[in-house]
């Protein structure tokens, strides 16, 4: 730890120049130590590219968020925005408070909640959700410069209704959900085909096969959900919808702060 400390000092001192708007330190800082500066800059006027694409205000937003949620989403899909349903769910464990986060696709939404399906047994979300029933989904839509996130507490899908969507999957998926023990350390490739072999075996000339009771859905059910329109300059638009029993429409609408 020692031995870093003339490095962190260093960095602090820059760090504290720049925010004091010394446009010469700053200048002066050695960017190539580091293997990537700001990336998403233009490389004529090193500026970071601007989000123009809409604007929001609380005139457009109405009092249900799972309602604006559903309008959102069948307009990115209206709009062509790639596979919408990609989001990142983010859980930590406890007692140790870390967090982990990895993409998922949205299956399912109604009044209740969003639905995602995965391994609840040796995942790392399985692990993290055994201890902590809160969890986090968040969505960016680049063609309409739109980021959906969403919080709130989690259920598991009874197998009847995971059974449901299973159905829908390829014979692959399906085997595949029955071989993989999702995120445990695998020695080499072929274990998992000898695996999917085994499972291939034991559903052999079996149209339709039981969805695991390791694997199913997810529902995320919300008690907050942020809606946030990108504008120039960084001064986005965010209205965020917080449970309140105390509302007619049991949410309170606020605007946030960029
Ligand atoms: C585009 C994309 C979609 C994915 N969709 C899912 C999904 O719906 N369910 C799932 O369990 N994993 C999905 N994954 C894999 C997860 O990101 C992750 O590798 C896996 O769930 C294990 O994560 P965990 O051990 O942290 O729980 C997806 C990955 C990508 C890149």
């Amino acid at each position: 730890m020692r031995a870093f400390a003339p490095r962190i000092l260093n960095n602090l001192v820059r760090i504290q120049s720049s925010r004091h708007g010394n446009r010469q330190t700053m200048a002066s800082m050695p960017t190539s130590e580091k293997r990537i500066f700001s990336p998403g800059a233009n490389s004529e006027d090193c500026q970071a590219a601007q989000f123009t694409r809409g604007s929001l205000d609380a005139s457009q937003l109405g009092g249900n968020p799972l309602d604006q949620f559903h309008v959102w989403f069948k307009h990115a899909q209206q709009s062509d925005v790639y596979a919408p349903e990609t989001c990142t769910l983010a859980t930590a464990s406890l007692p140790d408070g870390k967090v982990s986060a990895r993409i998922v696709y949205l299956k399912e939404f109604d009044d209740s909640g969003f639905v995602i399906y995965s391994n609840w047994d040796t995942s790392r979300k399985a692990r993290d959700i055994r201890s902590n029933p809160h969890a986090a989904l968040t969505f960016w839509w680049r063609e309409l410069e739109r980021q959906v996130r969403v919080e709130g507490t989690v259920e598991r899908l009874s197998s009847e209704q995971s059974q449901v969507y299973y159905d829908t999957r390829i014979r692959g998926s399906r085997i595949g959900a029955w071989a993989s023990r999702q995120s445990e350390v695998l020695s080499d490739r072929q274990k998992l085909e000898d695996r999917v072999k085994d499972v291939e075996k034991r559903f052999e000339g079996q149209d339709e096969i039981p969805v695991p009771e390791f694997w199913g859905g997810l529902r995320v059910i919300p008690d907050m959900i942020e809606f946030w329109q990108g504008r120039e300059s960084r001064l986005h638009d965010r209205f965020r919808y917080l449970k309140d029993c105390k509302e007619s429409s049991g949410w309170k609408k606020e605007r946030l702060s960029p």
